[in-house]
């Protein structure tokens, strides 16, 4: 039979203009920004893929919830309205919110994590690892191997190894470990998802140690997608029936909004465990809110419920993730080195293979940033040596396998036009490639440097 191309499900009600800057303006910004795309003013970027968190597209449904948002203290129906959505999509009991995922991390693991304890995972998020080390606690990231190499078309390389969970479970003895986070899909990773399989052999594992299994969740609809579309056996299941399965071998979750709930501000801690939700109430009115607001005003919360029933529809993440892959498509036709399989929420340039000649330690992914967004305007973020900042103890700069530039794409907003922006952009920066140079540090702050780094073109 035919294949019927496919096109967005929805068309555009209202549009915001940018516009495009000439090459020389941007050349000028980007020197007063100190060579650090956070320091550049978000008008004078013509694509914005620095990320894909809180800057999604609302839907009229969801601005007509904004409108209907009951603003009471305590008890609002918006709430309500949330709590029940999610009851309904995760099956889990209580629902706590809070202002954005690193508040849900704050504040579950306010309840969960000691110093010393360890907690596994498949490459924790830079927040999820930060709030387990302010603990004095330990992150070890258990993802398997494949993840590391670029190149292996493996179809989920979120997945976590299981001998090195039980391996980390065994050696840390399961009371020094509060609970193993899965991250779904696995943004560190490069946006790569979780099987069914992986989650419910972790889930074992965890019975096995009575050890509670927490998901982060940010792009848990995304990960949905891919299992129905890669996993044998869930080809016929509707996404709704993936997200009921996954979070059914869990006990409970975190959850980024900004993302797979297409708002662009707000997060929330769902669990089913009584006594868990009680400890972490408490430490919910310390640091966010009321146990009904948790951070987050009515109308979010209303916006919120109606963005998660909206991501979990097929038709919709179907062109979310085709478009993604169709600019890593595109940009692999034009030879540019790309991060395999693609991702569900970003593309990644692989900068070790685009500028061979620019050591990690002159910053090569910085200096493809700073190139692309000289070329077309187009922001992305770096993750590499620069986001991978000193060992707290030699203050060496540390260097990851991978040294990538992430173009995350924001949900609904941008076209495959603009796709093809980026894609003209990347070409412009290859054909100069030789002629680049690497960089150094003038300015660093303690620690979180990537956000107020100076450099210099050496
Ligand atoms: N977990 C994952 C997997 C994330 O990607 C993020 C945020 C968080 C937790 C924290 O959520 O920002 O709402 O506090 N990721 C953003 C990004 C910042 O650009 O990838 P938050």
């Amino acid at each position: 039979m035919e294949k019927m191309p496919y096109a967005e499900p929805f068309k555009i009600k209202t549009i915001e203009n940018i516009k495009q800057t000439t090459k020389e303006e941007r050349i000028k910004k980007i020197e007063e920004a100190g060579l650090n795309l956070f320091n550049i003013a978000a008008e004078d970027v013509y694509v914005d893929l620095l990320t894909d968190s809180g800057t999604g597209a609302m839907s009229d449904n969801q601005w007509a919830a904004i409108m209907q948002g009951d603003e009471s203290y305590a008890g609002s129906k918006s709430f309500f309205l949330m709590k029940n959505t999610i009851n309904e999509l995760t099956g889990f009991k209580f629902v706590l919110p809070t202002h954005q995922g690193r508040a849900a991390e704050n504040v579950l693991f306010s309840a969960l994590i000691k110093e010393g304890n360890i907690v596994p995972g498949n490459s924790h998020f830079d927040t999820t690892k930060g709030h387990i080390e302010f603990r004095k606690a330990f992150a070890v990231d258990c993802t398997i191997d494949e993840a590391g190499d670029p190149e292996i078309d493996h179809p989920f390389k979120g997945n976590i190894n299981l001998e090195k969970l039980e391996k980390t479970i065994e050696e840390a003895g399961a009371e020094n470990v509060p609970c193993v986070i899965h991250t779904i899909t696995c943004n560190s990773g490069g946006g790569q998802p979780v099987s069914m399989e992986n989650i419910k052999a972790v889930s074992a594992i965890c019975k096995k140690y009575n050890v509670p299994l927490i998901f982060d969740s940010a792009r848990f609809a995304e990960n949905a997608y891919f299992i129905k579309i890669r996993e044998e056996g869930y080809a016929d299941k509707t996404i709704k029936e993936i997200v009921k399965e996954m979070f059914s071998y869990g006990d409970g979750m975190t959850m980024s909004a900004k993302k797979d709930a297409i708002v662009n501000i707000g997060g929330f801690i769902a669990i089913n465990d009584e006594k868990l939700y009680e400890a972490c109430s408490t430490f919910n009115i310390m640091f966010e809110g009321y146990l009904t607001y948790g951070g987050m005003s009515g109308r979010d919360m209303a916006a919120l419920a109606i963005g998660l029933k909206e991501s979990t529809v097929y038709e919709y993440l179907h062109s979310r993730i085709e478009q993604v892959a169709y600019l890593g498509r595109r940009l692999e036709e034009e030879g540019i080195p790309v991060l395999k399989p693609f991702g569900g929420h970003a593309i990644f340039l692989d900068a070790k293979k685009f500028l061979p000649h620019i050591p990690q330690s002159q910053y090569p992914a910085q200096v493809l940033g700073i190139e692309l967004y000289k070329e077309a305007g187009v922001r992305g973020v770096e993750i590499g040596t620069v986001l991978a900042d000193r060992d707290p103890i030699t203050r060496e700069n540390r260097y990851p396998k991978l040294e990538l530039l992430r173009l995350a794409i924001p949900r609904r907003v941008y076209t495959n036009n603009h796709m093809e922006m980026v894609v003209w952009g990347c070409k412009k920066v290859m054909e100069n490639r030789d002629n680049l140079r690497g960089l150094e540090i003038t300015y660093e702050a303690p620690i979180m440097r990537h956000f107020t780094a100076k450099f210099k073109s050496l």
